[in-house]
């Protein structure tokens, strides 16, 4: 989906903020992402068009960073940890565990992450990026039971907030 007039404005006054344009181009991803929960090819171009980018460029940012998602996912992302710290700790039972949980849910898209810098709380997991730690199976799937239900408030980072 392209910027809405409303979206288009907003982004302008994203990119006021930096003495150079391109710097706004994080902000403006997360922008996208906000709205359709993941950044739409439209989206890309309708950004390098307000930047004075290529498309390509902005692509290849958008494909460096893993917490861009270019195809649509669940309302809930769980970033599950398997560096070394979460690896000697049962990460990789962990994120199995998960992803098996989760196969046919489609609110609840489980990944597997490198260090998120959270290794004294190993095995780590993020739920829309917020942190949980340390974390069994069990609890792990207590706690996005709680984010699916409410009970817990994650981030919002689709278009529909949790
Ligand atoms: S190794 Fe898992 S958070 Fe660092």
């Amino acid at each position: 989906m392209t910027f809405t007039d409303t979206e288009r404005r907003r982004a302008e006054e994203l990119v006021a903020r930096y003495p150079h344009s391109k710097s706004a181009l994080l902000p403006l991803l997360h922008m996208a992402q906000d709205r359709d929960g993941y950044v739409t090819t439209d989206a890309m171009e309708d950004i390098a068009d307000l930047l004075g980018l290529t498309p390509a460029l902005v692509l290849g940012t958008c494909s460096f960073y893993t917490m861009f998602k270019r195809e649509p996912i669940g309302k809930l992302v769980v970033s599950v940890c398997t560096n070394v710290s979460c690896l000697v700790n049962g990460g990789p039972a962990l994120v199995e565990a998960l992803r098996t949980k989760y196969a046919d849910d489609h609110d609840v898209h489980v990944e597997e992450v490198e260090c998120i810098a959270a290794c004294d709380q190993a095995p780590v997991m993020q739920v829309n990026y917020e942190f949980h730690g340390p974390v069994t199976s069990e609890s792990a799937t207590d706690l996005i039971e709680q984010y699916k239900s409410g009970a817990l408030k994650a981030r919002t980072i689709s278009g529909s907030p949790t």
